[in-house]
């Protein structure tokens, strides 16, 4: 080893060690009489004091040091006269008596510390200096143990890790697949996979009984904070399992891993249908760290004469407690932010709820007696504050929930620190896509899976997909921790002909499903046995326990929102030899 310690782990019981180290140079302070010079490494900062007077040749070859040297020093450890508090290495310091520079650094292109002033291209452009800041670094270990604690779990529950390939084959369903040309085969092409989803139920036809992959995926759709076209899951399946053993299963990883991770006991996770997640929420993804329920209140404000509500399909209000105060201009803000395009609001009504009585916004065709009607039903008190708005049912509850959640940040409600846990059930099996655009076009205009087309209709709405296919519900469930999406699964159909029906309902010719598909049908009639799985999102996981929005930040090298790589700047061009023996020509 060139080291005898780290950077991290010297204290004041090590004061008269001799000591070597090794590391970047983050920070040179040059007092005249006394150079000092902050060493990093993965595990921390230690302070390197040069005295001119004592040793005047170590501290001219300190002041030769320059930002991200690589150095070896070897010194002794002293007590510091000025400690720093904020550092655990801050009691002590290294009398330098030998220097060695390992490597020399140019500039960097921004300051590797905690506050950079490195914009985000420029980081993302130099990650792996990036990698070298705290912050950064310290995501990447959050996520290893994550990983580490989830394989600890799943062992002692039996379940076993087997890679499953990432060059698959190409499906219309779900989002648009990555694709890779084959050279050997003329014209055809693999594709990489959305999921490992029809090999674990391969799996489970083998008998593996308990699968799980921490496993790449590959989607091509549109980004986001929360997307990334390659991302990780942690992906599971088990035989001889009902929804609820699933449930359980996956209860019990997810507070081993607050237990593990973060030395949090979570309470059991309540259930919420999708239907009552719609209801009260908006949103199949609820955010349940606070309250402020959507409150249909069509029948409380119809016959006033006021067209907006009595015109509308759906009338909607939340109430934002202690919100009364906010200001004219909070208010004509809010109402500004609920007509962006995004959320197509055409207005919003409000009315304040303070100890003289309730004033509204629409106080023309709203008496007393009529806002008292809507404080009921909203459950106001004084000091208070109902917001209101109307129009077309999906738009309008989709905004609502925007705009409930906007106003939970706004009064401080939701806390990263702060953990809701539930699981989502109950499902719908379709979805009718009107043009989603992250299918591909030919899938408009017909019945879509809502999770995918080998989850398990409830046998008791079997009957229901000749005649109603949207009501048919699945045995389909989602993980959702404040507000996020954090995973998925369901109880897979393991009958070849429900699994064709399936297919046909989704508009798939018995050809279409059989040359897509035949391989996972054929096999569910060599006794496939009956199986469930969930996938977490991995990166959405590690998000969530560091406490940040985007997932980007803890992946090691991730891809913008164009889905590109800026360090290695990818997606490029290949040559025309390449194109030539792959059978590709390129378009304009
Ligand atoms: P699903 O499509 O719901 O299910 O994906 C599971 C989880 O993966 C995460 N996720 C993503 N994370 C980052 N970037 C993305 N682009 C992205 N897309 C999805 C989400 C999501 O909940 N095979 C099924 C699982 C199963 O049925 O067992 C599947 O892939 O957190």
């Amino acid at each position: 080893m060139l080291r005898t310690n780290t950077c991290g782990e010297l204290r004041i019981e090590h004061i008269n060690k001799t000591v070597t180290l090794c590391g970047w140079v983050q920070k040179s302070r040059d007092l005249g009489g006394m150079t000092f010079v902050d060493l990093r490494d993965r595990y921390g900062i230690t302070q390197l004091a040069f005295n001119m007077d004592e040793n005047k040749d170590m501290s001219d070859k300190a002041r030769q040091l320059s930002r991200e040297y690589v150095i070896q020093v070897t010194g002794t450890v002293i007590e510091r006269s000025s400690k720093n508090k904020n550092n655990p290495t801050g009691d002590i310091e290294i009398k330098v008596s030998e220097i060695k520079i390992l490597n020399t650094a140019i500039t960097p292109p921004f300051t590797i510390e905690d506050e950079t002033d490195g914009g985000d291209e420029l980081r993302m452009k130099y990650r792996y200096l990036d990698l070298r800041r705290n912050i950064v670094r310290k995501n990447l270990e959050l996520r290893h143990r994550l990983a580490l604690e989830t394989r600890n779990y799943l062992d002692k529950q039996n379940f076993i890790e087997v890679e499953t390939p990432v060059l698959i084959k190409s499906t219309p369903e779900g989002a648009r697949d990555f694709v890779v040309p084959s050279r050997m085969n003329k014209n055809q092409f693999y594709a990489l996979p959305q999921s490992p989803q029809t090999f674990k139920q391969l799996l489970m036809v083998s008998g593996f009984d308990r699968y799980y992959q921490i496993v790449k995926c590959f989607r091509d759709e549109d980004l986001r904070a929360d997307r990334q076209p390659e991302f990780t899951q942690i992906d599971c399946e088990m035989s001889f399992v009902e929804q609820e053993d699933i449930l359980n299963t996956f209860e019990g990883l997810t507070r081993h891993l607050f237990k593990m991770v973060k030395g949090i006991d979570i309470p059991a996770l309540p259930r919420m249908t999708y239907t009552d997640a719609m209801k009260y929420y908006g949103n199949d993804k609820p955010d349940t760290r606070f309250e402020m329920k959507l409150v249909d209140m069509k029948s409380v404000v119809g016959g006033k004469n006021f067209k907006v509500f009595d015109d509308a399909e759906t009338v909607l209000a939340i109430c934002a407690k202690g919100a009364a105060e906010y200001t004219r201009k909070q208010l004509d803000e809010l109402t500004e932010w609920v007509k962006r395009p995004q959320l197509g609001a055409t207005g919003l009504v409000y009315a304040r709820h303070t100890a003289e009585g309730i004033k509204s916004s629409v106080d023309k065709f709203y008496d007393a007696d009529a806002l008292k009607k809507w404080s009921e039903a909203c459950g106001s008190q004084p000091g208070d504050l109902i917001l209101i708005l109307a129009g077309g049912e999906d738009k309008t509850r989709k905004a609502m929930s925007e705009l409930r959640l906007e106003m939970g940040t706004r009064l401080g409600l939701r806390d990263k620190n702060n953990y809701s846990c539930l699981w989502v059930v109950d499902f719908p099996l379709l979805e009718w896509n009107e043009g989603d655009p992250n299918l591909l076009a030919s899938l408009a205009g017909r019945w879509h899976a809502k999770h995918h087309p080998f989850t398990s209709p409830k046998p008791e709405d079997i009957a229901l997909l000749d005649s109603d296919p949207g009501k048919v519900r699945a045995n389909a469930y989602d993980i959702v921790i404040n507000g996020v999406e954090v995973g998925g699964g369901s109880i897979r159909i393991f009958n070849k002909d429900l699994q064709s029906r399936m297919f046909e309902v989704l508009g798939f010719t018995k050809e279409e499903a059989q040359k897509q598909f035949g391989f996972l049908m054929n096999a569910f009639e060599f006794g496939a046995p009956p199986h469930g799985g969930i996938a977490f999102g991995f990166d959405r996981l590690c998000s969530l326990f560091g406490g940040a929005e985007s997932i980007r930040d803890f992946i090691a090298f991730p891809k913008n929102n164009s889905g590109r790589d800026m360090m290695i700047d990818s997606p490029s061009e290949i040559s025309d030899e390449q194109l030539k023996e792959l059978f590709i020509k390129t378009y304009q």
